[in-house]
């Protein structure tokens, strides 16, 4: 389509592509953040190891997923390797003490949470201007994974990939919809809809589907499971680059705009599923309808609203927080945005501010 487009439409397409990758990349981390970050995690992998010394503590997350804007929270897992270790919470109490005790952080241990997890924040200081959030957790391994699933997406096609998940996640906190506990979506639920838009809708799509990838290599393709859940993914990314190219050229600008009319205009949300690991599947048959019939209390009916499967853990909804209301400011949301590019401002920044604005 792109070769059909009037010049005047395509040299604003160009335009606004360009503006996009240079608002991104003025957010993206500065290398002296990332340093502290790194000397953070081993301090804490350190004090950790006092309490368990089998202990790992991992970055997962934003931090290490290569969707980080600057300032983003960390969020930490702790694995421990030993066969007899404490229960989550009992580590979650003690840490936290210690943690009082030896640093300088403000430490909020949540260990009866659904899962038990430390917070923690640091006060500004002049190598970390707005301080430092940080939750570490337990054993989460399963968002390990799925943290590796994420970058392995964004290393296939980093230009394309990587500038729209960027801008979707500043879009949707600026706009106020990226806030689970306030009835929208977490960044996680948008950075799968991104990928779920480029591998599932986009045809030619722009990305493989890494999690039913044919052999590229003579080598069986493992099942690889983690608490009963199947988190095999095709992750040899150099390999892939190699044998797998996309046919879809179109602009991050034309994604972009698609992506704004998907979701406003032709998504089902009444009975769609948005599933990376198998495309758009039905609400019943996942056992999440929310039918009118049931009651207006209707847990079930209430968690449904809108559907994101969760890549491994398939009975997970990562979009169960959000509210009736909740749907309709971001679908809302996704209207507006549409409407201001469709209207393509004659200077392309012009309709960067607004949409942000
Ligand atoms: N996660 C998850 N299930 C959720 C939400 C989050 O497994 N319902 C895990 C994922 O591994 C995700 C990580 O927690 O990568 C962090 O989630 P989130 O904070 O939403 O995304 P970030 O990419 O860290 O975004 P931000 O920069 O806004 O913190
Ligand atoms: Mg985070």
């Amino acid at each position: 389509l792109n070769s059909a487009s009037p010049p005047a439409r395509r040299k604003w397409l160009a335009d606004f592509s360009e503006c996009l990758f240079s608002f991104v990349i003025q957010l993206l981390p500065t290398q002296e953040e990332l340093a502290v970050k790194e000397d953070v995690r081993k301090l804490l992998e350190r004090l950790i190891r006092t309490i368990e010394p089998e202990s790992r503590l991992l970055s997962f997350g934003s931090t290490a997923n290569g969707y980080g804007l600057r300032n983003s929270d960390m969020d930490l897992c702790c694995l421990i390797d030993s066969e007899e270790r404490l229960a989550a919470s009992d580590l979650v109490t003690m840490l936290g003490d210690l943690l009082e005790r030896e640093t300088k952080f403000h430490v909020k241990p949540l260990p009866h949470a659904r899962i038990p997890i430390v917070k923690l924040s640091l006060d500004p200081s002049p190598g970390l201007p707005l301080g430092i959030a940080c939750d570490i957790g337990f054993e989460n391994r399963l968002a390990l994974e799925n943290t590796r699933l994420l970058m392995c997406y964004a290393m296939i096609d980093p230009t394309r990939v990587r500038t729209m998940v960027l801008f979707l996640k500043v879009w949707s906190k600026r706009r106020k919809i990226n806030s689970p506990y306030k009835g929208t979506l977490s960044s996680y639920g948008y950075v799968l809809l991104v990928i779920y838009f480029l591998v599932h809708v986009k045809n030619p799509p722009v990305l493989p589907n890494l999690q039913q990838m044919p052999p590229l290599r003579p080598i069986p393709k493992e099942e690889t499971y983690l608490g009963g859940f199947n988190t095999w993914f095709f992750d040899d990314i150099e390999l892939l680059r190699q044998r797998w190219h996309s046919e879809n050229t179109e602009t991050v600008a034309e994604l972009l705009i698609d992506f704004f009319r998907y979701f406003s205009r032709d998504f089902p949300y009444g009975v769609g599923v948005a599933s990376i690991r198998a495309g758009l599947l039905k609400k019943d048959s996942k056992g999440w309808q929310n039918d009118l019939s049931a009651s207006r209390y209707n847990d079930a009916r209430e968690r449904n609203r809108f559907c994101i499967e969760d890549p491994f853990e398939t009975d997970y909804n990562v979009a169960r927080c959000v509210t009736k209301d909740g749907l309709y400011t971001i679908r809302g949301e996704f209207m507006r945005a549409s409407r201001v590019l469709a209207a393509r401002p004659e200077r392309a920044i012009l309709a960067l501010a607004d949409l942000c604005d």
